[in-house]
């Protein structure tokens, strides 16, 4: 297994954690699975992907960032081709801001939609004729089944320099690069798990470096085994990341250190002796 496996986790921070977790139960299929009783969800789907909500009492630099502000910057969620036009309209019936000229039929069978959630966050639907993903999703128990949204199929973030930045995730994180640019300047990197995706594309501004808990996207879990969770940490600071919380091995069996990538986007590996979820 290699050390780097892949995404465990993207965390959205948000003043109100609660409503943002009913909103996605409701718009979006996902299940609350775990409940810290202190305002922090993990929220399962269909295909076993997960997303933290994360309380925080920061505000972020812009409530409302634009498409391409730097930073990471949206969250896709994977809808089959036939359930596209169900899931915009649950969107759109509900109320939601569409961002740009969104919902779009790509020539090629590509179907996406862009929206807005309750706390300004920029997330889309999208169905692709051909998966970009290799990996079987695991079977989990408890996952939500018949679901409109499967998982999230990709992670952006908006680079100053998307091809130094996504060399980095490829060198330092064992990613692999997957598409090198989709005909609209957007590289694809693919993680060892086979499932996870980030995409990179290019910043037309820069949105400064936020709080590493301030609301919004905030941040990428990569999941690494806990035996190996140390080693993980020892590699990375060699290559000068900035830490903003040293490895620890906590009493509860989860192993954790945050670290930001080159462009200032954070990150936190996450090795737990006791699986979240079987
Ligand atoms: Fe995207
Ligand atoms: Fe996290």
């Amino acid at each position: 297994m290699a050390l780097y496996q892949g995404i465990e986790h993207v965390a959205v921070f948000s003043t109100d954690t609660a409503r943002l977790r009913d909103w996605y139960a409701a718009m979006l299929d996902m299940k609350p699975v775990l409940d810290n009783g202190a305002g922090n969800y993990f929220m399962l789907m269909a295909d076993g992907s997960l997303i933290e909500l994360s309380p925080t009492t920061q505000g972020a630099r812009s409530a409302r960032p634009h498409m391409k502000d730097s930073g990471l910057r949206h969250i896709a969620l994977s809808v089959d081709g036939n359930d596209f036009g169900a899931a915009v309209h649950r969107l759109v019936e509900a109320g939601v801001e569409a961002v740009g000229d969104s919902p779009r039929q790509f020539p090629d069978g590509m179907a996406t939609f862009h929206f807005r959630d309750p706390d300004g966050n920029i997330l889309h639907l999208i169905s692709r004729p051909r998966r970009l993903s290799l990996g079987v999703a695991p079977q989990l128990s408890g996952a939500p089944v018949n679901t409109l949204v499967q998982g999230i199929e990709h992670t952006c973030i908006m680079a100053r320099n998307p091809e130094a930045l996504r060399q980095w995730y490829i060198d330092a994180l064992g990613f692999q690069l997957i598409v090198r640019d989709d005909g609209h300047g957007t590289a694809f990197v693919l993680g060892a798990d086979g499932r996870s995706i980030i995409e990179f594309i290019q910043a037309e501004a820069d949105a400064g470096i936020d709080p590493y808990k301030a609301a919004g996207i905030r941040h990428i879990a990569i999941r690494v085994s806990a035996a190996e969770a140390a080693t993980a940490a020892a590699r990375l600071k060699p290559m000068g990341v900035e830490i903003l919380e040293d490895y620890v091995a906590r009493p509860d069996g989860v192993h954790l250190f945050f670290f930001r990538d080159p462009e200032g986007n954070v990150l936190h590996l996450v090795g737990r002796t006791d699986p979240l979820l079987t």
